[in-house]
């Protein structure tokens, strides 16, 4: 009896338990569609876009409209819901890099015109004091220019100047001395001009590469040799450039001292120039030098030194000048460098293959007599007039055995 009784009671807590699970998990269910919880156990998403109808409460959990025809619901069940898929959210893109940026803003561009030749600055306690400038406007006209400006207008220069200089080899050829070579010489350069000079010519080859390197090395020869052996050049590079600053300046400094009393301008050079100067017919007369290698030495002991002065400048950055300095003394350094590489091409073109006997002038400092008269017909006399004074006998001597 009681095991009978004990048997009905557990088949019925069996059955209980066997219509309750579903209706819980049902409940369940329900509950998840509602206002707490993701519907059917899915991941929540958190959309960065506004949701509409997502069945997520609020103003925006509303049933989504549908054409669809319902199935009658007898009243007590809602619509089934459609599904919506999660709307995508719109990928957020990464504004370009500074340097990168072709427009500005309005805002940005009233800040730049408000700022012209001032700048935002914070407070630093580093030595560098220039670390707190946090915006100067002018700083992006000097990017400019060195990104743009100075790039093509070196290229510009430098390879213009060498094909102009091909070209006149190939359609001109040569300088002949027109006399040919007398077979006697005079003494042109002494020692002192002639080490000076190649110090300074030297110097100046080596600067204008390390610096061509500065300005064109990363494009035209990175790819060539590599990072690795790019880097290592460029760091010597740098250092040749700053300390053969020394003997270039200084080589300067001797030239005008030797040679500046020799290159004031004169009435010559005007009808040396209006005879039709380098290119003249004939041989228009000169002194020691002409107009053109006057001219020529102007603007090296001007270039020179300017080129010489801003070096310095960005040598010792932030010495002498603030950083709108720094910019000027990089905008003259570079844009004198490259007229003046140009140049000099020009002028070691001369001094070589270009004239026949010039060379010799600044290896053995003796130049053809014939060539003398040729281009220096002035300073010839000049000088075969001190020789004849030096051999001379001095005024009022009397021949040995005059009387
Ligand atoms: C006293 C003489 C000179 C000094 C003190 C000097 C110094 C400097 C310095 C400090 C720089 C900046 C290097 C850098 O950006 O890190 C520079 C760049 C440069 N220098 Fe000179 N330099 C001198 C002469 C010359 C000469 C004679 C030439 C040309 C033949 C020259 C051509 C250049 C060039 C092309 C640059 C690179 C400009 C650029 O692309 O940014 N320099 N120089």
């Amino acid at each position: 009896m009681s095991r009978s009784l004990a048997l009905r009671a557990g088949g019925a807590l069996l059955a209980l338990a066997l219509v309750a699970a579903p209706a819980a998990a049902q409940q369940q269910n329900t509950q998840g569609q509602g206002t707490e919880g993701p519907a059917g156990g899915a991941p929540e998403v958190q959309s960065v876009v506004p949701e509409v109808g997502d069945g997520r409460g609020g103003m925006n959990n509303q049933v989504p409209e549908t054409t669809e025809k319902q199935a009658p619901t007898g009243g007590e069940r809602p619509a089934p819901m459609r599904e919506v898929a999660p709307t995508p959210a719109a990928p957020i893109t990464a504004p370009p890099p500074n340097t990168a940026r072709g427009d500005t803003s309005a805002d940005e561009m009233e800040l730049q015109r408000t700022l012209r030749g001032g700048v935002i600055e914070g407070r630093t306690t580093l030595p560098d004091t220039a670390a707190a400038i946090l915006i100067q406007p002018e700083g992006r006209d000097w990017r400019e220019f060195r990104n743009q400006w100075l790039f093509w207008i070196g290229a510009a220069a430098v390879v213009g100047t060498v094909a102009l200089l091909a070209l006149t080899f190939l359609v001109s050829g040569r300088k002949r001395i027109e006399a040919g070579r007398s077979g006697r010489s005079i003494l042109r350069f002494g020692v002192l001009e002639r080490v000076n000079h190649w110090m300074v010519a030297v110097s100046f080859v080596l600067l204008g590469l390390s610096g061509l390197n500065i300005t064109y090395g990363a494009l035209a020869l990175r790819p060539i040799i590599g990072p690795e052996a790019f880097t290592a050049l460029t760091f010597w590079g740098q250092a040749v450039h700053q300390y053969l600053s020394f003997p270039f300046v200084l080589g300067l400094f001797v030239m005008v001292a030797v040679w500046l009393r020799d290159n004031l301008p004169t009435k010559v050079d005007i009808a040396w120039i209006k005879a039709g100067g380098p290119v003249a017919k004939g041989h228009p007369p000169a002194g020691r030098f002409n107009a053109a290698q006057k001219a020529l030495y102007w603007f090296t002991m001007g270039g020179g030194g300017l080129v010489a002065l801003s070096g310095y400048v960005l040598m010792f950055p932030f010495t002498v000048t603030d950083v709108g300095g720094q910019q000027w003394a990089h905008i003259v350094h570079g844009l004198m460098a490259m007229v003046m590489i140009a140049a000099i091409l020009g002028h070691a073109y001369i001094g070589s293959i270009g004239m026949e006997g010039a060379l010799e002038a600044m290896s053995t400092g003796r130049v053809d007599y014939n060539w003398a008269k040729e281009h220096h017909s002035l300073w010839l006399e000049q000088e075969t007039a001190k020789a004849r004074e030096a051999v001379a006998p001095p005024s009022g001597a009397r021949a040995v055995g005059a009387d």
